[in-house]
């Protein structure tokens, strides 16, 4: 089986690049940020205090968790509700870095992540994918881009839906998940020694996904 682990901050243009990189080389799609992301939702619909390992950890029996493909795209589903869009709102995103740094809710994940790549080709996004969860894949990445690249795409990315952000606010928000995700005690992101590191601060997509596509062919 083939496994190619691609990690990196948020807004390095990672999950658009995995999905068409995956749909490409005919690999199923792993988006494992989407599953912190309902973990977050769940969390923070209940009410509970995200920081807390305990709090967070007593959701877990509760939740449900299903990941379908359906017409080629990732489909999330929390105890039976297709959340896919739900989980996309910045709040949530930042709900999700908060929970994942409890080592609970990590290993809730891991066997489901792994599993997922044990028989069948796939591309995998995340933080911890080179470093933890497949240690062993076939082509490692490390995407990333300067925080202020990624603040300007992802300004652009959330006008183009209509809802205005101030550049200021999503710097902001971008260096605290950086700051949080990089610095919590378990899997904390970062680049495996093994991995290639890809810089998108002044590539467009395109020349993105032709520089990782190349990079992938080179090392299966
Ligand atoms: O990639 P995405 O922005 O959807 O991820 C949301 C959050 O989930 C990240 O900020 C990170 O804290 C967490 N995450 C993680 N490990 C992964 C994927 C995501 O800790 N493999």
């Amino acid at each position: 089986m083939i496994s190619v682990a691609i990690d990196g901050p948020s807004g390095a243009g990672k999950s658009s690049l995995a999905k068409r990189l995956a749909a490409d080389l005919g690999y199923v799609y792993v988006d494992t940020g989407a599953m912190y992301r309902t973990i977050g939702l769940y969390a923070a619909r209940q009410g509970a205090d995200l920081h807390n390992a305990d709090a967070v950890a007593a959701l877990l029996p509760q939740i449900r968790l299903d990941i379908r493909l359906e017409d080629g795209t990732q489909h999330v589903y929390l105890n039976g509700e297709d959340v896919s869009e739900a989980i996309r709102a910045e709040a949530i995103g930042m709900a999700a870095s908060a929970v994942s740094a409890h080592p609970p809710v990590r290993n809730f994940l891991l066997d489901t992540q792994r599993s997922l790549a044990a028989n069948q080709n796939v591309l995998m996004d995340g933080r911890d994918i080179g470093t933890v969860v497949l240690p062993h894949a076939t082509v490692k990445i490390f995407l990333t881009a300067s925080p202020e690249a990624r603040a300007q795409r992802r300004c652009k990315e959330l006008q183009e839906k209509g809802q205005n952000a101030a550049y200021e606010t999503v710097l902001a928000d971008i260096r605290q998940r950086d700051y949080q995700d990089t610095h919590r005690e378990i899997a904390p992101l970062k680049q495996a020694e093994d991995a290639v590191l890809v810089d998108t601060s002044d590539i467009d997509f395109d020349q993105s996904f032709a520089l990782l596509k190349r990079t992938i062919l080179e090392h299966i």
